[in-house]
């Protein structure tokens, strides 16, 4: 494995599409190894923007634009960090064998759309999953739930993350809405919707799997502690590391995440989202990229997911093991305005063993994550108590 001089001729370039919180991790611990890195976002001052070597705004979207400036930059690996991107040019650039996409180019679009990674888990791959189906109008998601999916369903635009146009209908009478919901909120139309049964878990899992060189230069499966996590409106609030299960259904979700992963191929890390309970796993969906439930990770393992992921793109060998128990607890902005100020830092911070990470995002909105607290204890329980705590304490003002 060679690397070169960042900023000179034999740079080893990273270019990252997509530019935040969990980007600007990646972007720390390549340049780490001397990696230069490039990020690009839609909008300026993006997180990752604020520690890489220089920064591009582009239309991820446009796949002229994603050429014209992969050309201009020639990096050796493309990065993506978020799902809206034009799959196309990576096809493309990728099949003109001059540098790689991470973890490849099919892997970011079979996870861009719900469509083509359900498939591959439950047809291709045939690991287990909700009962779901495909509708493009309102009378065949009708068809579909009266067919057998039934109630309460979750009804999510195939396009979409982060929960956007996703909700769970209970009884017949909510189905119109979600339909219309999910039509006008997806991040690209696709005139789509997933509908899936709902599972009735215990708790939900991040497993977070990493695909790294070994010493022969094959191709080895790593899994880190099991992350649970508690989702609302669609998003991540509180992690936690390492989520108590059976041995049976450890076994069961890794033996899930290796097939699916497997499947998709290339090297670096992904966020594997199971359902469990008690012995029984679904495979729900996979981030072919470090997982914002991961960020506990930057106090409970000795390479947090953002390392594992520079060290397994760039060839390196990896360490999984964990270090502490311990949890994480978003910080939301709770207002809409730009440049927000940050009070409490000091009380946040003497809260025993707490950390807390302030992404810098320009502008704030009520539900944003603009920061997270994390914590480690000798129990799940006292490090979630300490990262809410924590979270709770930093207080978020408009610059007035
Ligand atoms: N079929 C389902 N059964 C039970 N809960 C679900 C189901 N689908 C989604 N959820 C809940 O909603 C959350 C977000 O759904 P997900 O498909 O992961 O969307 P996103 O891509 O926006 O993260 C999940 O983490 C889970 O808590
Ligand atoms: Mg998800």
């Amino acid at each position: 494995m060679k690397i070169g001089t960042a900023l000179s001729n034999s740079a080893t370039k990273a270019l990252l599409l997509g530019s935040g919180e969990l980007g600007k991790e990646v972007t720390i611990a390549l340049q780490r190894y001397g990696v230069e890195v490039i990020a690009v976002d839609r909008y300026p001052n993006a997180p990752a923007q604020h520690v890489a070597h220089r920064s591009h705004v582009i239309d991820m979207t446009d796949t002229d634009a994603v050429k014209k400036l992969i050309a201009q930059e020639q990096p050796d690996f493309i990065i993506p960090e978020i799902e809206a991107i034009a799959t196309q040019a990576l096809l493309d650039i990728e099949s003109e064998g001059q540098c790689t996409v991470v973890p490849n180019a099919r892997a970011i679009q079979l996870t861009m759309n719900r469509e083509g990674i359900r498939t591959l888990a439950a047809e291709q791959v045939k690991v287990p999953t909700s009962t779901y189906a495909f509708a493009e109008s309102f009378a065949e998601l009708q068809a579909a739930v009266n067919a057998g999916i039934g109630y309460p369903c979750f009804i999510k635009p195939t396009m979409s993350s982060s929960g956007k146009g996703q909700s769970m209908v209970k009884s017949a009478d909510q189905l119109k809405a979600a339909w219309d919901y999910a039509k006008s909120s997806g991040r690209v139309d696709t005139g789509k919707v997933i509908v899936e049964a709902k599972i009735d878990f215990d708790f939900e899992i991040t497993l977070l799997t990493v695909r790294a060189l070994n010493q022969q230069g094959d191709v080895e499966t790593h899994f880190c502690a099991p992350i649970g996590h508690v989702q609302e409106s669609g998003d991540y609030r509180e992690s936690w590391q390492p989520q108590a299960m059976s041995d049976a259904a450890i076994k069961a979700a890794q033996d899930i995440a290796l097939k699916i992963t497997n499947e998709i191929g290339g090297l670096g890390l992904f966020g594997v989202e199971l359902f469990i309970k008690g012995d029984k796993v679904w495979f729900s969906e996979v981030s072919p990229r470090p997982h914002d439930t991961g960020m506990v990770t930057m106090v409970t393992q000795r390479q947090n997911e953002f390392e594992l992921h520079a060290r397994a793109i760039l060839g390196l060998p990896v360490d999984t093991g964990m270090q502490d128990t311990g949890a994480s607890a978003v910080i939301l902005g709770g207002v809409d305005a730009q440049g927000v100020i940050y009070e409490g830092l000091d009380k946040a911070l003497s809260v025993p063993t707490s950390e807390i990470r302030l992404f810098g995002k320009p502008e704030a909105f009520t539900h944003r994550r603009m920061g997270v607290a994390l914590a480690t204890a000798a129990t799940v329980d006292e490090a979630r108590n300490r990262a809410v705590k924590a979270a709770t304490m930093i207080v978020i003002k408009p610059d007035k």
